[in-house]
């Protein structure tokens, strides 16, 4: 604290020991306001976990943190685990015959495990996988189904439809074609249609199972560049194959091999500096 700050009042007359306490709130309370802004929340927490479909396991001893407004990305070679930890964090992996884990997999504060209310989970946590899945229905009730499921009235559901369509590029490409079949679409449109469709129900967390890894370079750009605006406001976990994704557009990545992450790190770091001579090597691998 400056002496122009105190000076500003001439009523004020502190004690050096009260100017000193007095000092350490006003500091002690900027600093915390710095940290607030820099801190993200952690929406999702993985303690210990590990991970088996009957004997087999799949997922060991996993630890990570992922901080909310950023995208993360899982990377490794086929077979390490990245779907099945993936499927892990809105439960899906629980529903496969045989599946177990053990430690705990907290997502927006929920324990999965213990999830009661599985359709408003499901809802806060959507997802998309590697081939666009549009319902066999027209466009527009590939958009509105889960609204009505959950009981938004007919105008709304159409209003937040079109908003959705528009938010992922798609609306004025589509606004004639609205009660068509979604299958005349273009793989890279179906899967911004799919896209539209998860976030018609405001998820706050997006999970992405190598979503452009089918699409061409232009429509895997699209894609790219719609993660990057959507995770200014949810956090958004993705696999991909594809390191040079990885670098374009995750800010933390997890190197996972063999059920196990090696390193989860700041994205540049893991590819230019990794810790481990694993993530060194793999690296070296894809890039060639
Ligand atoms: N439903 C299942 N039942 C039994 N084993 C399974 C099942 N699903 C996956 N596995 C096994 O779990 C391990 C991890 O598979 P997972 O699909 O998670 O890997 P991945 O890293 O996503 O691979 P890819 O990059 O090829 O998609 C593999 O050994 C796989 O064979
Ligand atoms: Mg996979």
């Amino acid at each position: 604290m400056t002496n122009d700050t105190v000076a500003l009042d001439d009523s004020i007359h502190l004690t050096e020991s009260e100017l000193l306490e007095l000092e350490a709130v006003l500091t002690g309370g900027i600093h915390l306001q710095k940290t607030a802004e820099i801190a993200k929340e952690t929406v999702i927490r993985v303690e210990n976990l590990s991970a088996y479909f009957g004997h087999k396991q799949v997922l060991n001893h996993l630890q990570l943190e992922i901080k909310d407004k950023e995208i993360t990305a899982l990377i490794g070679p086929s077979g390490c685990g990245k779907t099945t930890f993936l499927r892990t964090l809105n439960r899906m992996s629980h529903t496969v015959p045989g599946f177990r884990h053990e430690g705990t997999v907290n997502v927006l504060g929920q324990d999965v495990a213990m999830v009661r209310d599985v359709e408003s989970f499901r809802r806060a946590v959507g997802m998309l996988f590697q081939r666009p899945n549009p319902f066999p229905m027209s466009i527009m009730d590939n958009l509105t189904l889960a609204l009505k499921l959950f009981g938004v009235s007919k105008k709304e559901r159409v209003e937040i439809a079109k908003a959705k369509l528009d938010e992922v590029g798609l609306y004025d490409d589509l606004k004639d074609r609205l009660h068509q079949s979604p299958f005349a679409l273009s793989g890279g449109q179906q899967q911004r249609l799919c896209l539209a469709r998860a976030l018609a129900v405001q998820p706050k967390v997006l999970l992405l199972d190598e979503p452009a890894s089918a699409l061409d370079p232009k429509s895997t750009k699209l894609l790219e560049d719609l993660f990057v605006r959507l995770a200014e406001h949810m956090t958004i976990v993705i696999v991909t194959h594809n390191l040079a994704q990885a670098k374009r557009i995750a800010k933390r990545t997890a190197f996972m091999e063999a059920g196990e992450i090696v390193e989860f790190e700041l994205t540049d770091k893991l590819f230019y500096h990794p810790n481990d001579p694993r993530t060194r090597v793999y690296v070296e691998e894809q890039i060639g």
